[in-house]
């Protein structure tokens, strides 16, 4: 079935496309493509979008029903129908007053703060200078992110030192150096059976026990999980295990017991600030008509640049060093909650669901891959996410950030003919066929459109604001697209085959299976 409400998306699409950027983006009023959130504004002028446009992305939100399941979310309603559960993130912030699980989850919270709050004291019995957090997915990405995003280099505090893969040179690396006499081993998986954690967490054991022996190893051992009953027969003492809810999906939880070394690390004013920001943006998405509701128009504008218009993925271009895993934890966020092509929605799907998502830090991916931005055959939806705070008081460096950032934007929109090229050539004194031949190559097509995420600043309020942005963005994006951004059905499988595998090459029957993987298996088997 085909929403009345989409065929009217796709006819604006078909009039932005044979719209020029350039001329699109020469906006008599900006106000309308500015879209301010708490610490934040969002700069969307230079993107493929007007208000005709807008409109039929507002009147195919109204169809889709996304009013009600922004209520029915902030309501604990079940909005991840396939595994019957509420997505309950946001009531981790404070905004879960009355919600069935509120008491439980309240209980959680304050037995992570208690924990944090006496490792940091050194109620351990020992001092905490490191914590070695053994997680992966969204039981390490977040907590990554908002260490880089949120620590204080020139803090006394614990470091957390991060291991994620099943490789054990991830471990190594992780440890080298490292003294087991001050560190704490925090164990973190939501469902504690990722083949990866486990076998990591056993590292870390054997790691405690070879240098601390049996006894004292368990007191630097601690484990986050939603399923305490695993982590207790890990080995976990009772009370260091902090539980968090089922009905918290992973790349959501960062600010769950997932955050136990971020507490412990971080302190709990910058943890509370973190909590604090996020809550903001929450009130706005939860209490903000559509019409001027930033994360849901992001998500709108989301469906129409890779839907409608079919740009196939999301360039995320990170403008300061502090949120250098931002690329990556949107990658989590995004494709794996809106990867999906299984309609959950009544009305079906409307096309292709999320984008790939992808990118890297500013100004490095300048002297890498912007050159196929610039001038390649392939569209994407750039983002740049740029702070005004950019450079921590150093202003000129913070400065040279910023202009990089807003120079790539103008050059992707802009571009330069060749004529242009040859005028600059020719104010250089070089002329003629070559100079001509030259010019050729330096055209850049432009009306290349790009969305600049500006940030107040990075501190913690601004950093939970945008995450929250980023979490509600991707709630509307899967409403709109028409599938559950809570569920995870596709990354089953290859756990399932990589345990078969697993034992083909340890000498097992490798079964019928494709000539390739065979091969593979007979080259790599022991
Ligand atoms: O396999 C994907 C996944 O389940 C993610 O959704 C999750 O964040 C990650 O693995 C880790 O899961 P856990 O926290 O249960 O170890």
């Amino acid at each position: 079935m085909t929403l009345a409400s989409w065929l009217k998306v796709e006819a604006e699409a078909a009039r932005i496309r044979a719209t020029e950027l350039r001329a699109l983006a020469a906006r008599s009023d900006m106000a309308p493509f500015v879209w301010s959130a708490p610490h934040l504004e969002v700069d969307v002028a230079k993107q493929p979008i007007d208000a005709g446009a807008m409109a039929a992305l507002q009147a195919f939100a109204a169809e889709r029903g996304l009013e009600s399941k922004i209520k029915s979310l902030f309501a604990a309603g079940i909005v991840n129908a396939s595994e019957n559960r509420p997505a309950l993130h946001w009531a981790l912030r404070g905004g879960g007053k009355g919600i069935p699980a509120i008491d439980t989850m309240n209980r959680e919270a304050e037995k992570a703060a208690a924990f944090a709050d006496r490792t940091r004291k050194g109620g351990l019995g020992f001092p905490v200078e490191t914590i070695l957090h053994i997680g992966i997915g969204g039981s390490d990405l977040g907590p990554r992110l908002m260490w880089d995003a949120l620590r204080d280099y020139a803090s006394e505090g614990p470091d957390i030192r991060f291991v994620a893969n099943v490789d054990p040179e991830d471990f190594a690396e992780a440890t080298a150096g490292l003294d087991a006499s001050t560190t704490l081993v925090l164990v973190v998986s939501k469902s504690f059976k990722t083949p990866e954690t486990a076998s990591n967490a056993q590292l870390g054991r054997e790691w405690l026990v070879k240098h601390l022996g049996e006894e004292q190893a368990n007191k630097h051992l601690a484990a986050v999980s939603s399923a305490p009953d695993k982590a207790k027969t890990w080995g976990a003492a009772e009370d260091r295990i902090f539980p968090m809810d089922e009905a918290v999906g992973g790349r959501y939880s960062v600010w769950s017991s997932v955050g136990l070394s971020l507490q412990i690390a971080l302190g709990a004013d910058r943890w509370s600030r973190l909590l604090a920001g996020a809550a903001e943006m929450d009130s706005h998405f939860r209490d903000t008509p559509l019409a001027s509701n930033t994360p849901a128009r992001l998500a709108m504008m989301d469906v129409f640049l890779h839907t409608a218009l079919g740009i196939p993925n999301r360039t995320v271009l990170a403008y300061a060093h502090r949120l250098r895993k931002l690329p990556d934890f949107l990658q989590q966020l995004e494709m794996e909650s809106n990867g999906k092509s299984t309609a959950d929605d009544k009305a079906g799907l409307v096309g292709p669901t999320a984008p790939m998502v992808w990118g890297s830090v500013g100004t490095l991916g300048q002297h890498s891959f912007h050159q196929l931005l610039h001038q390649g055959m392939r569209q994407s939806a750039i983002e740049f996410v740029v702070s005004r705070e950019a450079g921590a008081g150093d202003w000129p460096r913070g400065r040279a950030l910023i202009a990089n950032a807003l120079a790539q934007a103008e050059g992707l929109l802009a571009g330069r003919s060749a004529a242009e090229a040859e005028k600059q050539l020719a104010a250089q004194g070089k002329m003629g066929p070559a100079a001509i031949e030259q010019a050729r190559h330096m055209g850049m097509p432009g009306n290349r459109g790009s969305t600049t995420v500006l940030l107040d600043d990075t501190t913690p309020e601004s950093i939970g604001a945008l995450i929250a942005m980023y979490e509600h963005r991707t709630f509307a994006g899967g409403i709109l697209w028409g599938i559950n951004p809570f569920d995870q059905w596709g990354v089953e499988r290859g756990k399932v085959l990589a345990e078969e595998l697993d034992n083909a090459l340890a000498g097992g029957d490798p079964g019928k299976r494709d000539p390739s993987t065979l091969r593979l298996v007979s080259r790599t088997r022991r």
